[in-house]
This record gives C-alpha cells, sequence and structure tokens, in this order.
C-alpha cells in the first residue's frame, strides 16, 4: 500500500510511491503521454501517466478526467526542478487511478469570467489559486495577530453577537426582533472588551460584525471581521505602541511562510518589507494642512477638488490615500475631532472639540485599517456624551456603572481583518479578502 500523503510535503517523499487525494485541476497531453494537474487543498502537483506504465483501464479513466473531477491518484514521486506546482520541483509518475467522480463541465475555466459572474459562483471560486492563495494568507494574518496577542499578556475573552444597544453610529444597526423586543447584530465588541479589562487587565475578543452600511464602496462589507484589544491603564502613545508591534508582526509572518502564494497573487513585496515600527504619528490638524497644502500645489483640478477639506471634516478616501502617500509605511493619525468620531472618546484636556483618538491608515492606498481610542473613564462626562447623541441612557447602565466601580483611563483598538488582507495582498476589493462576502447588493451564496 502506498502511503497517502499531502502535496504539501511532497518533498519528504522522492523516490517512494505515494498516494494523493484532490481534483483534477487542468489535464493535457495526447494519445499514449497525459498530464493532470492535481490539487488536494494543500498544493498542486503535475501527475504524469503513460500508458504502458499502468492497466488500460486505468489510462482511460485518466483519459476521461474532466476539470474538478474528484481522484485518488497512485504512483511514484521523482524530483524535476522544472516540475510546476506548488510547492513544485516534484512530479508524480503515475501507477494508478481511482476516479471518485467525473465532473460536469466546470464553470469557470482559465479564461477571464466577469466578476459578477464569478462572485455567483463564490462556492466554485474559491478552488483558484489566486482565491487560494489569498484566504491561505488571511488565516496567517489571524493566526499572527491572535498569537502577537497571546504572546504579549492579552486574554482572549468573547464578546456577545447580539446586544441591547448600539456600540457605534445609530445608522448602521442592524435589528432583531428578540422575542419582540428590538436587538442589534454587534457592531463591535468593545463595550464588553471595557468591562473584561476590569477583571483582566488586557483581553481582546475576535470575531464578526455588522454594520449595514449603505455605501457601495470597495473597503465595505456588510458582515466584517475585526480583531479589538483593549488594555487597562494605557493612554493613546502606548496604544499605538501596541499597534504597530502588531501590525509588524503580522506582515514579518506574511513574509515569512507566505512567498509562494504572494508570487500566486503577484504582490510586489518590496513595499511590504519595509514596514517595521515605529510609524509616523501626526495629528489630525497636521493632517489637514498637509492635505490642503498638497491641495494647493497640485496642477490637476481634479485632483484639487478631490482632495479639497476644511478642519472638522472626516477624511474620504481620497484624503487617506493621499495621507499614507506621504510615509511609505502605515502612519498614525490621531486626534480627531470628536463630532466625527463615537462617543465613547475621551476629550483632548482643555480642547473639548478633538478627541483622544487614533486612526492607522495603511500605504498603498489602502487607508483605515485600524481604529482607536482612549475611553471616556468619568460617569458624568460619558452620561452627557450619551444624551448629546440622543442615545437612551437606560440601554448602557451597564457599561455607565463600569466607571463607577475603580475606573481607570483605559484605551483599545479594532483592526479589521479584510483591510488588512486587501493591503498586505495588495488587492483592488475587499470582496476577495473574506469567503463570502455580504455587501450592499449581494447575500449569495
Ligand atoms: O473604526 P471602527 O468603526 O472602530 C470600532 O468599531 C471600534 N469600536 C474599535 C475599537 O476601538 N475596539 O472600526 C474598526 C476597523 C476599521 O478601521 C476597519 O478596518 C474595520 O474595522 N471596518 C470595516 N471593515 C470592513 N467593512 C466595514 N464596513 C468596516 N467598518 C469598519
Ligand atoms: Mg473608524
Amino acid at each position: 500500500m502506498a502511503t497517502a500523503i499531502f502535496v504539501r510535503d511532497i518533498a519528504q517523499y522522492d523516490g517512494q510511491e505515494v498516494t494523493v487525494r484532490g481534483w483534477v485541476k487542468a489535464k493535457t497531453g495526447k494519445g499514449k503521454l497525459q498530464f493532470v494537474r492535481l490539487r488536494d487543498g494543500t498544493g498542486q502537483v503535475q501527475c504524469v501517466a503513460f500508458k504502458k506504465e499502468m492497466d488500460e483501464a486505468d489510462f482511460e479513466a485518466i483519459r476521461g478526467l474532466t476539470q474538478e473531477s474528484s481522484v485518488i491518484i497512485t504512483g511514484n514521486v521523482r524530483a524535476d526542478e522544472r516540475a510546476p506546482g506548488y510547492p513544485g520541483g516534484y512530479e508524480i509518475g503515475v501507477t494508478g487511478v481511482e476516479v471518485v467522480q467525473v465532473g460536469d463541465e466546470y464553470p469557470i475555466t482559465p479564461k477571464e469570467h466577469g466578476t459578477e459572474y464569478l462572485m455567483d459562483r463564490r462556492h466554485l471560486w474559491l478552488r483558484s489559486d489566486r482565491q487560494w492563495a489569498i484566504l491561505r494568507i488571511r488565516a496567517t494574518i489571524i493566526k499572527a495577530m491572535r498569537d502577537w496577542l497571546d504572546n504579549n499578556g492579552f486574554l482572549l475573552v468573547d464578546t456577545p453577537i447580539i446586544t441591547p444597544a448600539a456600540g457605534e453610529e445609530t445608522t448602521t444597526l442592524f435589528e432583531l426582533d428578540y422575542f419582540g423586543e428590538p436587538a442589534y447584530l454587534a457592531q463591535t465588541g468593545q463595550l464588553y472588551n471595557e468591562a473584561n479589562i476590569f477583571a483582566f487587565g488586557r483581553v481582546y475578543c475576535f470575531g464578526p460584525t455588522f454594520r449595514a452600511e449603505k455605501s457601495k464602496t470597495r473597503r465595505h462589507l456588510i458582515e466584517f471581521w475585526m480583531l479589538e484589544p483593549e488594555i487597562a491603564y494605557c493612554d493613546l502613545d502606548e496604544l499605538m505602541d501596541v499597534e504597530e508591534q502588531l501590525v509588524s508582526y503580522i506582515v514579518a509572518q506574511v513574509l515569512a511562510k507566505h512567498q509562494q502564494e504572494l508570487e500566486i497573487i503577484e504582490r510586489d513585496t518590496v513595499q511590504l518589507a519595509n514596514i517595521a515600527a515605529p510609524f509616523p504619528r501626526i495629528t489630525y490638524d497636521e493632517a489637514i494642512e498637509r492635505l490642503q497644502k498638497l491641495a494647493d500645489e497640485t496642477d490637476d483640478p481634479e485632483q484639487k477638488e478631490l482632495l479639497k477639506i476644511e478642519w472638522g471634516e472626516d477624511f474620504g478616501s481620497p484624503h487617506e490615500t493621499a495621507l499614507a502617500e506621504m510615509f511609505n509605511r502605515p502612519v498614525f493619525v490621531y486626534h480627531y475631532p470628536s463630532a466625527v468620531k463615537a462617543f465613547y472618546m475621551q476629550p483632548v484636556a482643555g480642547r473639548d472639540e478633538v478627541c483622544r483618538s487614533v486612526d492607522l491608515l495603511a500605504p498603498e492606498g489602502y487607508g483605515e485599517i485600524i481604529g482607536g481610542s482612549e475611553r471616556i473613564f468619568d460617569a458624568d462626562l460619558l452620561r452627557q456624551k450619551l444624551q448629546a447623541q440622543g442615545l437612551p441612557e437606560e440601554n448602557y447602565d451597564w457599561y455607565l456603572q463600569l466607571r463607577q466601580f475603580g475606573s481607570v483611563p483605559h484605551a483599545g483598538f479594532g483592526i479589521g481583518i479584510e483591510r488588512t488582507v486587501a493591503w498586505i495582498c495588495g488587492l483592488d476589493h475587499i470582496r476577495e479578502t473574506i469567503p463570502y462576502a455580504r455587501l450592499l447588493n449581494r447575500k449569495y451564496p
């Protein structure tokens, strides 16, 4: 009996007879010689079938294979520098085959398909090299984030998905019928993280979050995944230290583990190799000055119009892009106007109109990947802010109590998984960063 192996481990089996179980990526060849490119989920290998080296029936079975047919192939592993595949460098000389199912005519072929066509077939599109590479990188990004936090004194504490009140702006809430009462899908786990720090010090939550974003952009999902650390006795500077360490670690892990995948998606890694802490830190005021100066100096009227911004306005994506382009690494922008940020952010002492918030903007036009802040830790001030935003105080009673029993300055942030994947993979649109994207116009499949 040949050993059943995973293609990723093929180098360990040079000269041995093995069995691989997978799907036909492609088949070429003619007459007595057939080439089957086999995927098994862990990699791809070229299987070479030579009529005289196997049973007639097996050879005929191979000739009849269609794209995506499921097969179990047995054969001898041999090193060959030119052999294509992932990892490549080895091929299998076929000695036998068991056809599990001959696939119907497969709707996704090597020719170009439109995006909507592919999104309608996302359940099949995931099998393509490019999607395989992106989602493997996504898994590493999530693991890297969690490893870094686990190794730096943070505890994973899960937060609820069904919540009684808004965690961010009320305009993007998804309402549910909770046995006759309104409830909402979580926009953030932050408010619960804030309770959890009093029990555990440094915590994080990781899970899906939901926002009924009415905007159709290449950066917004309706359902996205967020990792949110929260830290007791922490100020904005320390928060930025944590963020830049975390982000540098993620990028380093992807570069160390995914050269093959980065090549498949044709990511230029020169820019990524530059990503190392510390990251530049500028205030919102300085960002506005820089943008206004850039708008003044630009000759392109269209660009001038796009860059226009007054103090007090939130950045649009042209602004974030322009700011991030001024630096060759992610840049922190801190002390945003309170009016454009959430109710829970601590005001800057002596300058009530700005708050102790910080966004991290990714380079190469990706913009905000992290939002964070110091939190208001005074009960009265928090109550005032809730009122000012028209948020019903009774829904936040538990949250206000946190300011009553040993309140401390604290801070935290949320990093969007999909925005981070889009940036690190260099993707044009967020839809490819998640297995099944939920977009304004799509919830299928
Ligand atoms: O800036 P946001 O809204 O911050 C919060 O939710 C805080 N409660 C986080 C915290 O302090 N614990 O969102 C944080 C990040 C954004 O920077 C972005 O990366 C991502 O979440 N994000 C989205 N990603 C995809 N689609 C959307 N609609 C997103 N909205 C936010
Ligand atoms: Mg934000």
